[in-house]
């Protein structure tokens, strides 16, 4: 077990940077749906973070952070997708980086956080193995431009969201409804995990990898029947086994057959190597946990695909509506210990969305977040103490951000944001994490 132990804080590049135009950007399939009125907010401002990064790793290193979780804009750095290299890309993200560099904060860098080239959707995207080449070369012009100031590099962010909401729900883009587009997408994206690590990895042999898988793990009060094993099939096994070298979930695999789900079977999209390439071994496992779900039968493929409840007063919920469950962590991060051994676990996310804002003395009480978060660090606590090597806690999310479809109206951040000023307001847990990262406790620091 690593003695030491990684304190962050995570966003990404649509949901914070702006600066749409600026600098030679390319567009994504986040503007092609903002641009169609389908998130509750526009993106093209965000938190503005493209011109304000400076105030905000300041605020960073006032919070005592070691580690930022951020991601990349591929389409700064090649606005085509697989074109020229952009250099004002390149330049933004060296500024960025070295200025986390100078405040001791050492950057976790996510290459694809959902923002796809729309060039490369125009391709066919995510289902078309060719965006995998791109995504591959994207790696290497990362790798190459920015390794000296990054050692950690996350490919991935929640695949299955990319591949499931994007092509089989068609609540995100690229707003497909097709089982077999979905399938096809969750293998590429799967494979370019792979690759990008190849490709890092002849660059700087020394780089730390790994990928950032979300969970949805279901509570012991689901269905006992097949209903919750098909579900955990379909949410997270799908995912978790290929990346550790068990292959499709066999019995996952003969369900979809059998549905007709993969026309011509796997091996029409699975190429021989494929699944070599995805299970090379990470350096460590993001893991992203929010919540867990009571399996019912005939709703063993639904993953809340209408969005949130919303503004629930019911204190077991977040204002997603997604249920407050810390035990479930620890549960869920000891069956991935017992099942598939990776070496480190970092969780890449956790938190929570409330909206509390300033009182009349501008003070932000958000009692709600300060106990989700005490909660789920006391079940990371409780998992090392059961030999699960988690040796890092990224909180999502640093700043009030664009929550995808949901726009400005769920937050999530330690920091408020006045989406109207950009004016940054700390909430109380921010002044709390800032202590029980101070603190160190029994997860050290
Ligand atoms: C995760 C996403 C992240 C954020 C949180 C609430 O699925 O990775 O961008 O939206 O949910």
């Amino acid at each position: 077990m690593n003695p030491s132990f990684t304190w962050g804080v995570a966003t990404s590049a649509y949901q914070i940077e702006g600066g749409r135009h600026a600098g030679g950007k390319g567009e994504s399939i986040w503007d092609t749906f903002s641009d169609a009125g389908r998130l509750a907010d526009p993106g093209d401002v965000a938190c503005d973070h493209f011109h304000r990064w400076q105030d905000d790793l300041d605020l960073m290193a006032e919070l005592g952070v070691d580690a930022y979780r951020l991601s990349t804009a591929w389409t700064r750095v090649l606005p085509d997708g697989d074109g020229q290299v952009n250099p004002d890309g390149i330049e933004f993200y060296r500024q960025l980086l070295t200025g986390m560099r100078e405040r001791g904060i050492e950057p976790y860098l996510t290459l694809y956080h959902w923002d796809l080239p729309r060039s490369l959707q125009d391709r066919g995207g995510w289902p078309e193995r060719e965006t995998v080449d791109a995504f591959e070369r994207y790696a290497t012009v990362m790798v190459e431009n920015l390794g000296d100031l990054v050692s950690n590099w996350i490919t991935q962010n929640e695949p299955w969201v990319s591949a499931f909401l994007g092509h089989l729900y068609g609540i995100f883009p690229p707003g497909q409804a097709d089982w077999a587009m979905a399938l096809r997408a969750s293998h590429h994206l799967l494979l370019s995990h792979g690759r990008a690590m190849e490709a890092i990895r002849e660059v700087d042999p020394d780089a730390r990898l790994g990928i950032a898988l979300d969970c949805r793990p279901t509570r012991p009060g689901s269905d006992p029947r097949p209903a919750t094993r098909h579900f955990d099939g379909f949410r997270n096994r799908w995912m978790f086994d290929p990346i550790f070298g068990l292959g499709y979930p066999v019995d996952m695999v003969v369900e979809y057959e059998s549905a007709g789900r993969i026309p011509g079977g796997l091996e029409s999209f699975v190429a021989e190597g494929d699944m070599e390439t995805i299970a090379a071994s990470n350096d460590f496992l993001g893991i992203n946990y929010y919540t867990t779900v009571e399996v019912t039968p005939g709703a063993e493929e639904r993953d809340d695909p209408e969005g949130p409840i919303g503004g629930s007063d019911d204190p077991r919920f977040t204002e997603m509506g997604w249920l407050v469950d810390p035990a479930g962590l620890e549960e869920f991060l000891v069956r991935v210990h017992d099942e598939y051994r990776p070496r480190s676990i970092l969780i890449t996310e956790n938190g929570a969305s409330y909206s509390d804002g300033p009182d009349e003395d501008g003070v932000i009480d958000d009692t709600r977040r300060i106990e989700y978060l005490a909660g789920h660090i006391s079940a990371v606590e409780r998992a090392r103490a059961r030999e699960v090597p988690v040796d890092g806690y990224f909180v999502w999310s640093f700043l009030d951000n664009l929550e995808w479809l949901q726009g400005f109206s769920q937050r999530f951040g330690l920091v408020w944001v006045d989406h109207e000023t950009q004016q940054r307001v700390p909430k109380a847990s921010f002044r709390w994490y800032g202590e029980r990262i101070r603190s160190k406790g029994a997860l050290g620091g």
